[in-house]
């Protein structure tokens, strides 16, 4: 038990020690080398779906994400709606396509980061809680929601700080602002409550014929989640594989 302990204790070490190292196959380049990174990270995604748990990459074709407060307003007045989504899943990132890549550079804090990926369909799976008054109206329903972003354009732009350990470099993220584009959104909402038929269908058809404005109104509820999981996913593969063992070794470069 207690040899257990100690080969666990020492496994621990060894892993903050020296870093985890990327999967061999992961072709490394040179820093700022963008057309080998943007290469490289595609690569990652088509080879590596089910994600690297050694390095802390999540499955790329089923990522959870936190609860989800789309609407809530505090308000009580005689038109208020809150929307709430839960067991949220992600789907599509496994498609994606990085397309650009900038400042990945030996010193990636001199300049932002930038990364900008297409994802053809990018679909949210997740149980939605409505409720609300539209007058003598009262909406009080639950069920499963999907929601399908189609031609998913996302340019994320970073801004690092390098944190020390053992010699080696890592990055942490400190602002993600992700910026997205999209050709059409549509939602399909099952309600789990029969009774609420009608309503649900009467949502869903609003929805899909408004989308634009429901977007432009989401927009910056969903740019939020959408910074909040990319940057726990980058910051965890960050905390595990140095930066500066993500690219090959930079001989010419005096400290
Ligand atoms: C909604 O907002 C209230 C008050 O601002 C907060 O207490 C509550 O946790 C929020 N609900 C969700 C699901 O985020
Ligand atoms: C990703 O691509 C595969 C293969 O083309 C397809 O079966 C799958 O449905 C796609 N995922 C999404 C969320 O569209
Ligand atoms: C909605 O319905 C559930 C179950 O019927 C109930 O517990 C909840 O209090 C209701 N919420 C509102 C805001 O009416
Ligand atoms: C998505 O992009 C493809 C290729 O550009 C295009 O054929 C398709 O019509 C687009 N989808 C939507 C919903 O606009």
């Amino acid at each position: 038990m207690e040899k257990c302990l100690i080969i666990f204790l020492c496994f621990l070490l060894g892993k903050s020690a020296f870093g985890v190292e990327l999967p061999a196959d992961i072709k490394k380049c040179h820093y700022g080398e963008e057309a080998c990174i943007v290469d490289s990270i595609n690569h990652v995604i088509k080879s590596y779906t089910k994600g690297i748990p050694e390095i802390g990459l999540p499955p790329l074709d089923a990522i959870k994400l936190k609860d989800l407060a789309i609407l809530n307003s505090t308000y009580r007045g005689p038109v208020w709606f809150n929307f709430y989504m839960r067991d949220f899943v992600n789907r599509g990132f496994e498609n994606s396509t990085v397309t650009h890549v900038k400042g990945f550079d030996r010193d990636p804090t001199k300049r932002k980061i930038e990364i900008k990926a297409h994802i053809p369909r990018l679909v949210h799976e997740a149980t939605y809680e409505f409720v609300g008054r539209w007058l003598l109206f009262q909406a009080n329903t639950t069920g499963d929601l999907e929601s399908d972003f189609q031609n998913f354009s996302i340019a994320l732009t970073l801004k690092v700080i390098l944190e020390y350990r053992n010699n080696r470099r890592y990055l942490k993220i400190y602002e993600l602002v992700p910026l997205v584009e999209l050709d059409r959104w549509i939602i399909r909402l099952d309600n789990l409550y029969n009774e609420n038929t009608d309503l649900t269908v009467a949502l869903t058809r609003v929805f899909n014929e408004n989308w634009v404005e429901f977007w432009n109104g989401l927009e910056p509820g969903i740019l939020d989640g959408l910074s909040a999981c990319f940057t726990a996913i980058l910051n965890e593969v960050f905390q595990n594989v140095a930066y500066d063992d993500m690219f090959l070794p930079d001989h010419n470069y005096e400290e």
